[in-house]
């Protein structure tokens, strides 16, 4: 079963003769290093000839002694220090949720249940299997998450499907992002694994050096078309805890008055994947890709609804081209923590098993919530297709 081929197949890289530590969590979030582990390695990894210093596979089955109680463990991570991939090339996106018919009636059938979790943000869908949709039904899907900001489906059978099949499925939003720093079940690049498996105080690690494990972030909006229509498919979750929460970026625009919203047109901002990558690099992790950044419009126009949205993230923008540092610095602060303190435009899903949650990576930002501290394992898998580069539109007085 080959793997859907979006770009070139990853050249060998040379031999490293230092010894990777790769990172246990393979999202976004970065994780305390665990020094001692790391050491051990290093001397263990020097001893050895030079000839058999081949790039590294670091499985994490083998790190579970072989075995696993992993509900799915073809999905657990693999991270292949011989995997590279070539910059991307821009590709046209199609917007499927533009045309789409905003009845639903392809998407939500007969039988099917839309409950809202909030007024203006998120939504719980029952009775509709995504794999089974039409292509009318996917354009439909694209729509109410676009409007929606965030979908959850439950009851899916994504997850028990053969990967390639949920990749089929998913490559119809646009093309697969490969993550540059993640694991991947192994041979399936193109599918991004969240994992927490630990019952050795990792909360507490985590906590160590800050208050919160809330870190709002938008999906890779370093790349020159960040992602649109998103999927995390849920694999293990702790009974209570590990929830993900969402903000709506829309409605984060249009909190703002209209002198804020007007000044903030024209206005681009850095978002940057470096730090990421040296992230991963300084604990011994993949780096899949080698890092960008891009400048994209601070207010972002959806293609599909016209609504403009606060193109900002905590995780990835870090400044606002062509004003001075302190400037720059202020509005960002000011931008960001609007949108973190905006719990009146959030929404939290709760897992649960075989739910799939569907967000719009264009108009939103989430974040984690590690609060767990069961030791129970949270495993889920993205899928993560690209979308058109961001555009805005020219402001529009709301003067009566
Ligand atoms: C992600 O950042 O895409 C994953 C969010 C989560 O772990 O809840």
């Amino acid at each position: 079963m080959a793997p859907i081929v979006t770009e070139e197949l990853p050249e060998r890289a040379a031999p490293r003769v230092d010894s990777p530590v790769e990172q246990e969590e393979t999202s976004e979030q970065e994780k305390p290093v665990e020094q001692e582990p790391a050491k051990r390695e290093e001397s263990a990894e020097k001893e050895k000839p030079i000839e058999q210093n081949k790039p590294k596979v670091r499985r994490t089955i083998d790190e579970e002694g072989g075995t696993t109680t992993a509900t799915y463990p073809h999905y657990l991570p693999v991270w292949d220090h011989g995997e590279k991939y070539p910059p991307w090339e821009p590709f046209t996106h199609t917007e499927h949720g533009k045309d789409a018919d905003p009845s639903f009636k392809d998407l939500l059938v007969e039988g099917s249940k839309l409950q809202h979790l909030t007024p203006t943000t998120g939504s719980e869908v029952t009775g509709v299997q995504l794999s089974k949709l039409s292509n009318a039904g996917k354009d439909q899907l694209a729509l109410l998450v676009a409007q929606r900001k965030v979908v959850a489906f439950r009851d899916q059978d994504l997850a028990d499907l053969p990967i390639q099949e949920a990749l089929n499925f998913g490559v119809y939003f646009g093309r697969h992002h490969i993550h540059p720093t993640s694991g991947a079940p192994e041979g399936y690049p193109e599918i991004h694994l969240v994992y927490r498996n630990s019952n050795s105080g990792e909360f507490e690690s985590f906590l160590a050096n800050r208050n919160s494990s809330v870190s709002w972030h938008s999906d890779v909006t370093y790349e020159e078309q960040p992602p649109g229509t998103t999927f995390l498919i849920v694999l293990d979750t702790p009974e209570v805890g590990g929830d993900t929460a969402f903000v709506n970026h829309v409605e984060a625009y249009n909190r703002l008055s209209p002198a804020i919203k007007e000044r903030l047109h024209g206005l681009t901002a850095v978002h940057s994947g470096f730090e990421q990558a040296e992230s991963s690099r300084s604990r011994g992790g993949v780096v899949r890709r080698e890092p960008v950044k891009h400048s994209h419009p601070l207010v972002r126009t959806h293609p599909a609804t016209g609504e403009k949205a606060l193109f900002v993230n905590g995780g990835f923008t870090r400044s606002i081209d062509g004003l001075k540092k302190e400037e720059s610095e202020y509005l960002l602060k000011f931008l960001l923590d609007h949108i973190a303190r905006g719990i009146d435009y959030q929404a939290r899903v709760r897992w649960a098993p075989k739910t799939v949650v569907v967000w719009d990576n264009r108009v939103t930002s989430h974040s984690a919530i590690v609060d767990w501290v069961t030791g129970e394992r949270r495993h889920l898998a993205r899928i993560t297709p690209q979308a058109e580069r961001p555009y805005e539109t020219p402001y529009v007085s709301e003067a009566k």
